[in-house]
């Protein structure tokens, strides 16, 4: 009778909750619509004359080949895009077609450092890489690096790459359109320790592409949906239109968080987004990621809980300091929350824990917010990787196009349904494509050595110069 009853308010009451709920549910057709736009895009960010202005980079990466698994030799690897630094020193076989972590350390990267003078960033790099290389006993050796460093960046070769602009948290000074492996070369120069050797600069991507490549020659796209969202992929030279040459492939970094950075995603924005975006440390920059990406879902929750607290449809009207404080609905719990057998018991536990008070109706609308507002990033990510499959088969003028997309990222990993979801969407949005979707195995770090291998071995073309219509 009691589960009657609730069932009854539930289904009363998730009808109010599904008006708000509504602005996030994208039909397949609006999708495919989305998709469009981003071609077009993404079409404006190669061209010579207009990618200037594009808010979709398309940067290149002057990787032009996929690992064939002949590389080889030691390397070190440094890999910054979160709130942690990684350092690795990493072996790559060629006989096992395997890339060997030997040993790797983390060092946190705390708020004031994320948020000061650029010389303290790298200083506080190159103090962890020489605490690593000291604990590893290769002060004095030279070895290539691979620095993954996952910021939108203007690369004008394999070793000097120029910060466009800061994403995800950070804000460090007098970095931006700066030269960020001549700001490291210059911190580990000042402390006169110990040197590294040639170096190879990639986006996460990136590494995650070549990371999974290395098992499977077909991986042509790679995707991360963590803190951040981005993909890079293979693109036809010819199609470079800024980058000199019209033979082969080069692997071109979208900057896909970027898309609606001129307004164009206006009309799918909720006044939800509009919020995270106003109240971030860089508003105007990056839209499609604050509407996808873990370092923004949990606020996009935290905002809507709010909005139904204060309309009484949720907790009897009667919000918390917590929920009221911003940033402290984190994503992961909206993992939680939505996991099949636990979640409603997790849901719970997070409300008590945000001093809320609660009752089992509660509990069931919270995960229909969670619900729906993580299905909406995984299908806004599927209409984007089914522009760069349908966009790769176009290409090559092919009926139908086997792929494979390497992946990472802490939403892709931990969320309960999220691959599933993103997967069963890109199907329908790009049907003459089959796409094999394999989980890197810590790209951004064995991806980096990768680069730095292929780098190494010259299989990259290194003299590929840019053509004059350059933007720094
Ligand atoms: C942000 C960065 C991008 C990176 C992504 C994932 O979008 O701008 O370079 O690849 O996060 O970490």
């Amino acid at each position: 009778m009691e589960d009657f009853y609730i069932i009854f308010v539930y289904l009363s009451l998730s009808l109010q909750v599904k008006k708000y709920l509504k602005p996030f549910l994208l039909s397949q057709e609006k999708l495919q619509e989305i998709s469009a736009r981003l071609k077009k895009n993404m079409i404006q960010g190669l061209g010579k004359h207009t990618h200037h202005k594009a808010p979709v980079k398309m940067l290149p990466t002057f990787v032009r080949a996929t690992p064939d698994g002949t590389e080889k030799g030691d390397f070190l690897a440094l890999d910054l895009g979160g709130t942690n630094f990684r350092v690795l020193y990493v072996r790559v076989m060629e006989e096992e077609q395997k890339v060997l972590k030997m040993d790797s350390q983390i060092c946190a990267i705390p708020q004031d450092i994320m948020r000061g003078t650029g010389e303290q960033l790298f200083d506080h790099i190159a103090a962890c890489l020489a605490d690593f290389l000291d604990s590893q006993n290769l002060k004095g050796q030279t070895l290539p690096l691979g620095f993954t460093f996952s910021f939108p960046c203007e690369q004008i070769e394999i070793d000097k790459s120029i910060l466009i602009h800061w994403t995800k948290g950070f804000s460090c000074s007098e970095v931006e359109g700066k030269d960020v492996v001549k700001l490291l070369r210059d911190a580990i120069h000042r402390r006169a320790d110990y040197d590294i050797g040639s170096v190879a600069m990639v986006n996460d991507t990136v590494g995650t592409m070549m990371s999974c490549g290395y098992k499977d020659q077909s991986c042509e796209i790679g995707m991360i949906i963590g803190t951040g969202t981005n993909a890079c992929y293979m693109e036809e030279m010819k199609n470079v239109k800024r980058v000199e040459g019209e033979d082969g492939r080069m692997c071109i970094n979208t900057e896909w968080g970027g898309f609606g950075d001129d307004g164009s995603l206006e009309d799918i924005q909720t006044q939800f987004d509009v919020v995270v975006d106003k109240t971030s440390i860089n508003p105007g920059i990056h839209i499609f990621e604050k509407m996808i990406s873990g370092m923004y879902l949990g606020e996009i929750v935290r905002l809507l809980l709010v909005k139904l607290t204060e309309d009484k449809l949720l907790f009897k009207g009667k919000t918390s300091e917590a929920l009221l404080t911003p940033g402290r609905f984190e994503t992961r719990f909206i993992s939680e929350i939505e996991e099949q057998d636990r979640g409603l018991k997790n849901c719970q536990n997070i409300l008590t824990e945000l001093g809320l008070k609660w009752d089992s109706v509660d509990v069931r609308l919270v995960r229909l917010v969670c619900d729906t507002v993580s299905i909406r990033s995984a299908h806004l990510c599927a209409a984007a990787l089914a522009t760069i499959v349908n966009r790769i088969r176009e290409n090559r003028g092919l009926d139908y196009l086997k792929t494979t997309v390497g992946v990472d990222g802490t939403v892709y990993r931990k969320h309960p349904n999220f691959s599933d979801k993103l997967q069963a969407m890109v199907h329908r949005l790009a049907p003459n494509c089959s796409i094999t979707f394999l989980v890197s195995e810590d790209g951004s770090g064995k991806g980096a050595a990768m680069v730095t291998a292929v780098a190494h071995l010259v299989l990259l073309t290194l003299n590929c110069k840019l053509t004059q219509d350059q933007s720094m």
